[in-house]
């Protein structure tokens, strides 16, 4: 197409309104919530870039099929309809309906995980390492070399570090590998994609030594763009027959229905394994619901089924992926660094980067999240040591390895002009960087700090405003 516009390949149904504050007042609610966005209310905030999680606008197909929605507690219509769409997209027999990805997690890492075992991921997303580690099994990211050069162009950034995973493997001994998961696209690992070939040779790596290989596919419909559009050879296989090669390869799958199926709650487990299945089974029926709704009602399983579908139509995928490029691409024309190339779902601000003159222990990302938020009322998450920090034996901050700050795109919901807003907020936000000031800790949970911990600007007069 000779447009440079990206139109959004829909029309507006429905519209939910957004409160305009100003920057003064926004400065006051920030401060009420002690600097961090977790604690704001969702009605002071302007553009929600939070997450791509469940906050997914549907369409009117999927809002007609919540009307169809069958409830009953045994043998649902939609229970048929969604079990069909997802082996018939995963191949795989055995499916297992979940109210949401953690729950898939929790039943298979629980059975599989305890004491001594192993999981090796290109990076496990954070509740899939606390589901592994609550089982008290270890989990191990072993993410491509290319992954830690935030600059360079490599198409296939999520990949996993095949050598590192036959060391891993004859490290701890085949039979302590519980499994091995490939997390399609990398979230924690800047939402970069894995490639087919990569796929490919995790998998003869997993056969070569028996073992289970899992594909957390919550994002795999956007990872089969980049395959389309990057890896040789496939720019003539559909984005769903893609995604279809993948499954193939791997024993089954945990999906978030959260993100690609295009609804606001929802996960399933789907596996190839008749005995692992049955197992997983009776987890399912103690802790989520009967095995044909699991943790969903017959409305959500619908939209599921009718969500999967969707996610793969050509146009919508050619928006999705351009339009989170459009917005990564303009603001580091604008000089903000950011992790290159462009993710599927999220654009990663280098914070530590961007503000240079802020030391880790003054939390750059969570700088960057508050003054996003005051200049614009923009809502972003900090990926850096507020997150993912500890602490040594002296109370010293012990930094993560990057202070990014993740801009998730919801899917469908906000038009490129809401994205030009974004990109003229950070404009203004270069002006000042160098003015900009760091934050203190003032109260922290012991696990999940980030949900919850107070701040307060380091300095003791207002610096912040
Ligand atoms: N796996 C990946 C790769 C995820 O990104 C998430 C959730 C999950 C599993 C868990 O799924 O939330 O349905 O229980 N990611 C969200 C995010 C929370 O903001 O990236 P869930």
């Amino acid at each position: 197409m000779p447009f440079k516009t990206i139109i959004e390949p829909f029309k507006i149904k429905s519209v939910e309104p957004i409160h305009m504050s100003t920057e003064a007042e926004r400065c006051e609610y920030i401060k009420e919530a002690h600097y961090n966005p977790f604690l704001l209310h969702s009605s002071q905030v302007i553009i929600d870039l939070l997450t791509d999680s469940g906050t997914s606008a549907m369409s009117s197909e999927q809002w007609a099929g919540m009307m169809r929605g069958d409830e009953s507690y045994a043998g649902a219509q939609s229970w048929e309809r969604l079990e069909a769409e997802i082996q018939d997209l995963t191949g795989y027999p055995y499916v297992l309906p979940t109210h949401q990805g953690r729950a898939a997690e929790r039943i298979l890492y629980s059975y599989l995980g305890g004491k001594g075992k192993i999981f090796i991921s290109n990076t496990h997303f954070d509740t899939t390492r606390a589901n592994i580690e609550f089982s008290g099994a270890t989990a191990i990211d072993i993410p491509c070399a290319e992954a830690r050069h935030a600059d360079s162009a490599d198409p296939f950034k999520g990949n996993m570090d095949i050598e590192m995973l036959k060391q891993t493997i004859s490290t701890y001994g085949e039979e302590n590998i519980a499994a091995v998961i490939l997390t399609v696209t990398n979230n924690s690992g800047g939402g970069q994609p894995v490639s087919m070939k990569n796929a490919k040779a995790v998998a003869a790596v997993c056969h070569k030594h028996n073992l289970l290989f899992i594909i957390d596919c919550c994002r795999i419909a956007e990872n089969a763009y980049f395959i389309h559009h990057k890896e040789p050879g496939y720019d003539t296989v559909s984005y769903r027959e893609i995604a279809q090669e993948m499954f193939a390869l791997a024993d089954g799958c945990i999906m978030s229905a959260k993100k690609d199926a295009l609804v606001n709650m929802g996960g399933f487990l789907a596996l190839k394994d008749e005995e692992l299945a049955t197992a997983c089974t009776n987890l399912l029926i103690i802790t989520e619901g009967f095995v044909t709704y699991g943790g969903l009602s017959g409305r959500d399983m619908e939209a599921i089924a009718i969500g999967l579908r969707e996610v793969f139509d050509p146009g919508y995928l050619n928006y999705r992926i351009k339009s989170t490029a459009y917005l990564g691409e303009h603001i580091r024309n604008i000089g903000v660094p950011l992790l290159y190339p462009i993710g599927g779902h999220a654009v990663y601000v280098d914070a530590g980067a961007l503000y240079p003159h802020i030391p880790s222990d003054q939390y750059p990302g969570q700088v960057l999240v508050c003054e996003l938020y005051k200049k614009g009322g923009i809502r972003a998450v900090e990926i850096g040591s507020v997150m993912f920090g500890k602490y040594d034996k002296h109370g010293r901050l012990i930094p993560a390895p990057k202070e990014l700050v993740r801009l998730a795109i919801p899917r469908r919901v906000y038009t490129q002009s809401h994205i030009d807003y974004v990109i003229e907020v950070f404009e203004e936000l270069q002006k000042n960087k160098n003015n900009t000031q760091g934050l203190k800790i003032t109260r922290e949970p012991k696990f999940l700090r980030h949900f919850t911990a107070h701040f307060e600007p380091y300095k003791t007069e207002p610096v912040l405003a």
